[in-house]
């Protein structure tokens, strides 16, 4: 008797397992000649440069300090570890064996050239609305890269979550598939700063929270998330005390620096950097579609303005203590509580840093490792890692939360603080 269950039990999983295989089957696509360098025209290829860097697909196929384009970036998500694949056209390591149909359907339908499917930590779910002409221009850009021969890393997941046919589920649960279509109830600027934001900067990447699946959330989109130490700032409810206008929101993605919303931080500097590729026209599109998503809190902001500009004084022993910090180690660049910056400077306590409802880390990672004004943005900050203590953050942060906003503290500071000196990509 038991053994005829176990058998028919064996028997049933059998059968999901042929299921599911049959249902996640997609076919290969032949392999080609990797294509003569002089095969595509030159300005397909440049118009693949400038899509590949605003996409940020260099950046995130780029290992800190390889070559360009030839995978092993780390991806850090909730589940595992991903790495980020060879872009380049070597025809073993890379995609140099790739047809136009092969790159253009793992972009559409997030499925490799062998036909496994891809995991969602490649954001194809954005990718997927790119238009074909924008597709064909990536293909030929990278199609005549230098070729590099660099084995992809893999992933670290547990099992199940390692096995690709499952993505097939995924799938069909959490991807629509298909080319960006016009919204008609806007007009060609917004749709044009919609497939901007939406299909090729992937700008949700970021600032969607994930669901469970480790899908952006489609009901609330921009709404803010974590990222690898950092807070991506909700876009839809600004936490900044002043509504950002749309010429400060373009102003801020042209230079880094909007006042008063101040200065790109962490990774929102290489967006910035990587942004400069659009013209002045489609980032004004840009602006003007995502601006519509900014929703005022309405007559809150004004007290909360003069609150940002007049800090209250300290009144608890912490506060005291961050104050002081605050004089000794801050007040010469960023001015005295409550007196405008020395120089020209976003006031301090209008900082979305301090008024983020969720997490500390803008903050935390800023006085940490400062701002470095390398990359050519404005903004250039020392680090205070080896001058200040968790203790002294966390005061400092404290006085600052209380001084400037309302808003109570934020939850689980100290751990945090920890936690984002010794591995921030392990912040929640
Ligand atoms: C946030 C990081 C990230 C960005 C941005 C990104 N990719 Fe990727 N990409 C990945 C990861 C991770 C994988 C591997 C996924 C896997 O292992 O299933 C991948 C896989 C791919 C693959 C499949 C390669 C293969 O060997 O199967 C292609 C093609 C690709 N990306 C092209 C692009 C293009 C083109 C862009 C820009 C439009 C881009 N990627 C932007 C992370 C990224
Ligand atoms: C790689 C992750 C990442 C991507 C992709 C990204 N951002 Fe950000 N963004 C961040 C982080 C982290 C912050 C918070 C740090 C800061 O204030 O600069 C931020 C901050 C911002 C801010 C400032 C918000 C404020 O109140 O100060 C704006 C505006 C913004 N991003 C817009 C965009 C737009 C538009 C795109 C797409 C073109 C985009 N971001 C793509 C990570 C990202
Ligand atoms: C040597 C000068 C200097 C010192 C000292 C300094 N900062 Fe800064 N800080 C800057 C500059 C420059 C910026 C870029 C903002 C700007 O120019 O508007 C900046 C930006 C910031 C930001 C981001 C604001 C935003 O959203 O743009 C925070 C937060 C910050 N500083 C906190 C601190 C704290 C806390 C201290 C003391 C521990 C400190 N800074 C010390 C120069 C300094």
């Amino acid at each position: 008797m038991r053994g005829r269950h176990i058998l028919a039990g064996i028997g049933v999983a059998a059968v999901a397992v042929l299921a599911l295989l049959a249902f996640a089957w997609r076919p290969a696509i032949a392999p080609i000649a990797p294509p003569a360098q002089g095969s595509f025209p030159q300005d397909l290829i440049d118009a693949g440069e400038r899509l590949a860097s605003i996409g940020n697909c260099i950046d995130c196929h780029t290992a800190p300090g390889g070559p360009p384009g030839a995978g092993g970036r780390a991806i850090h998500r909730k589940y595992g570890v991903f790495h980020s694949t060879n872009l380049t056209p070597d025809p073993e390591t890379g995609i140099g064996a790739w047809s136009e149909a092969a790159f253009a359907r793992a972009l559409r339908e997030g499925v490799s050239r062998d036909g496994s499917h891809l995991f969602p930590a490649f954001p194809y779910a954005h990718y997927t609305q790119l238009s074909d002409a924008d597709i064909r221009a990536l293909y030929a850009y990278f199609m005549t890269r230098p070729p590099v021969k660099a084995p992809n890393r893999g992933n670290t997941l547990p099992f199940p979550l390692d096995v690709r046919p499952l993505q097939a589920l995924w799938k069909a649960l959490l991807f629509t598939p298909g080319p960006y279509r016009p919204d008609p109830a806007h007009d060609a600027e917004w749709n044009r700063g919609a497939y901007l934001a939406e299909a090729l900067a992937g700008c949700g990447v970021c600032h969607t929270a994930r669901n469970l699946l480790s899908a952006e959330e489609v009901g609330h989109p921009y709404a803010g998330a974590a990222y690898e130490g950092w807070y991506a700032t909700p876009l839809d409810i600004s936490p900044s005390p002043r509504l950002w206008t749309e010429d400060e929101l373009f102003a801020y993605l042209r230079n880094g620096e909007s006042l008063p919303h101040g200065v790109a931080l962490g990774p929102m500097r290489r967006i910035v950097s990587n942004l400069s590729r659009l013209s002045d026209d489609d980032l004004r599109a840009m602006a003007r579609y995502l601006i519509k998503l900014n929703r005022p809190s309405g007559a809150a902001l004004e007290p909360r303005i003069a609150r940002g500009l007049s800090p209250a004084q300290p009144s608890t022993d912490t506060q005291r203590a961050g104050h002081k910090i605050y004089m000794e180690h801050c007040a010469s660049c960023h001015g005295a509580p409550g007196s405008p910056p020395p120089v020209a400077r976003s006031p301090l306590g209008l900082s979305e840093v301090l008024w983020n409802p969720y997490q500390a880390y803008n903050l935390v990672l800023t006085i940490l490792d400062g701002i470095d004004g390398r990359d050519g943005l404005p903004g250039s900050m020392p680090g205070f890692r080896d001058k200040l203590s968790d203790d002294d953050i966390e005061a400092l942060a404290i006085y600052l939360r209380t001084a400037y906003t309302p808003l109570p503290i934020w939850g689980l500071l100290a751990e945090r603080i920890k936690l984002a000196r010794n591995d921030p990509m392990s912040l929640p």
